[in-house]
C-alpha cells in the first residue's frame, strides 16, 4: 500500500518522504511538475531515505479535482495533505484557491478512495484565546467572517484557519482521519536542515545581521518549535497507526521562552543578544511603515505566532509515549539549526550586532 503525499517536494514533505522510504514505505508524490522527480529522489537520498520508493504523478491544488488522473492511482493506504502556500503578504485569493479549496478537493479524493487523510494544519488552531479573538469560534465555516479573519491574521494563516474548519466540517460523518497540528518547524535535530524559507531561519539569519536588537512580545512571549524529523515521524505515525487521535498537536512545551531563545542563537553565532522587550502592537505599527516590514525581514503577519499561551499537550503525548516517538532535547535542535546556519552562510561579517 502507498501514501500519496502533497507537498512532497517541500520542507517538511521532503523529511517525511525520506522518514516513510528508509522504511521502505512506497511514497507517491503529488507534484505540478513531476518532470523534478530524479531531483527530489536525490534529495531524499541525502536526508537518508531511499528514493528508490519514490514515484510521482502529476496533480495541482489549484486545479479542478488536483487534475489527478485517479484511474493512474494504486492502491493508497494514506493521503497526508501537506501542499499549501507558505508565505507571508500572500492575496487572499490566491491563498484561498490553494489552502482551502486545495485542501477540500484531497479531502473529497480521500473520501472517494476511502483512505485515511492525515491533514496538516498548524498548531494556532489550538489558541482558543487567539481563536475567539479574531471570530474563529464554533464549527460551521459558513457562520464565520473569513474577510474580517484574513484582514486580522493576513491570508496565510486566514487561509490555514478557513481550510481547517472547512475539512472538519467536510469530515464530520468520516472516520478515518488525523488532524496534525505544528507549531512553527525547526531544522533537523542533528544535521540542523533548515529551508532558508523556514520561519525559524529568517529569525536567525535577522540575529546573524543584527536586525533584532529587541525581542518581541514581553517576558512570557513564546514561539514554540518542533523539529522536522520529529515532525515527520509524528506525521509517520498518525499515518500507519490504527487508532490515533483526531488531533495531534505537534510542539514541544520545552520551547525557551522567546528572548532567552534568541540569546541562545546569538550566543552561538555570536552576536549581540536582544537587549529588551518591544511590544508586538507598538511593533506591529513600525513594520506597517512602508519599507521597514522588507527592510527588517520581519512581516506583521508572522508576529501573530509569537504568543504567551500554553498547550495542553496531554492527547499528543500519550500518543508519542504508545507508539514510541521520544522528543529530542529542543535546545539539540536549536542548536542543530545555527549550526545548519552557519555552514551555509559562513560566520557572520564583523559590523553591526557583534557581540
Ligand atoms: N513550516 C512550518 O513552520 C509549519 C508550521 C505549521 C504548519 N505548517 C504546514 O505544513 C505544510 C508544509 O509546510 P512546509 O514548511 O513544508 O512548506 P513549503 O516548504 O513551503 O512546501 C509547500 C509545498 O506545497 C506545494 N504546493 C504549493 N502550491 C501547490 C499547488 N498549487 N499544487 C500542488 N502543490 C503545491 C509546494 O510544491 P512546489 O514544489 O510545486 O512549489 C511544496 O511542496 C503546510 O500546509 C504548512 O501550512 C508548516
Amino acid at each position: 500500500m502507498t501514501i500519496l503525499i502533497t507537498g512532497a517536494t517541500g520542507f517538511i514533505g521532503r523529511h517525511l518522504c525520506a522518514h516513510f522510504t528508509a522504511r521502505q514505505t512506497p511514497v507517491l508524490a503529488l507534484m505540478r511538475n513531476p518532470g523534478g522527480l530524479p531531483g527530489l529522489r536525490a534529495r531524499i537520498n541525502e536526508l537518508g531515505g531511499n528514493g528508490d520508493y519514490l514515484a510521482a504523478i502529476h496533480g495541482d491544488l489549484d486545479a479542478p479535482d488536483l487534475a489527478v488522473e485517479s484511474s493512474a492511482l494504486p492502491d493508497l493506504q494514506a493521503i497526508v495533505h501537506l501542499g499549501a502556500r507558505f508565505a507571508w503578504r500572500l492575496p487572499n485569493k490566491a491563498a484561498r484557491r490553494t489552502n482551502v479549496a486545495g485542501s477540500l478537493a484531497v479531502t473529497r479524493l480521500a473520501r472517494r478512495l476511502d483512505c485515511r487523510l492525515v491533514f496538516i494544519s498548524g498548531f494556532m488552531l489550538e489558541n482558543s484565546r487567539h481563536l475567539s479573538r479574531i471570530g474563529v469560534t464554533g464549527q460551521d465555516p459558513a457562520l464565520i467572517n473569513w474577510q474580517r479573519v484574513y484582514r486580522l491574521t493576513g491570508a496565510y494563516e486566514g487561509s490555514k484557519l478557513e481550510a481547517a474548519i472547512a475539512v472538519r466540517h467536510e469530515l464530520q460523518d468520516y472516520e478515518n482521519w488525523v488532524e496534525v497540528q505544528p507549531a512553527t518547524v525547526a531544522g533537523h535535530s542533528v544535521s540542523g536542515d533548515l529551508d532558508p524559507s523556514q520561519p525559524l531561519y529568517a529569525l536567525i539569519d535577522n540575529l546573524a545581521r543584527g536586525r533584532l536588537a529587541l525581542s518581541p512580545g514581553g517576558p512570557a512571549h513564546w514561539l514554540p518549535l518542533i523539529p522536522v524529523d520529529t515532525l515527520a515521524a509524528m506525521i509517520a505515525r498518525a499515518t500507519l497507526d490504527p487508532s490515533p487521535p483526531r488531533r495531534l498537536l505537534a510542539l514541544d512545551e520545552a520551547t525557551p521562552n522567546l528572548r532567552p531563545m534568541l540569546t541562545l542563537v546569538a550566543k552561538a553565532l555570536e552576536r549581540r543578544p536582544p537587549s529588551g522587550h518591544i511590544p508586538i502592537p507598538l511593533l506591529f505599527l513600525l513594520l506597517r511603515v512602508p519599507g521597514v516590514a522588507r527592510f527588517a525581514n520581519t512581516y506583521p503577519e508572522a508576529l501573530h505566532f509569537i504568543q504567551p499561551d500554553r498547550f495542553d499537550l496531554g492527547g499528543a503525548d500519550e500518543f508519542l509515549d504508545r507508539v514510541g516517538v521520544a522528543k529530542p532535547p529542543i535546545r539539540q535542535a536549536i542548536d542543530a539549526s545555527v549550526g545548519h546556519y552557519l555552514r551555509e552562510n559562513g560566520a557572520p561579517s564583523p559590523g553591526l550586532g557583534r557581540r
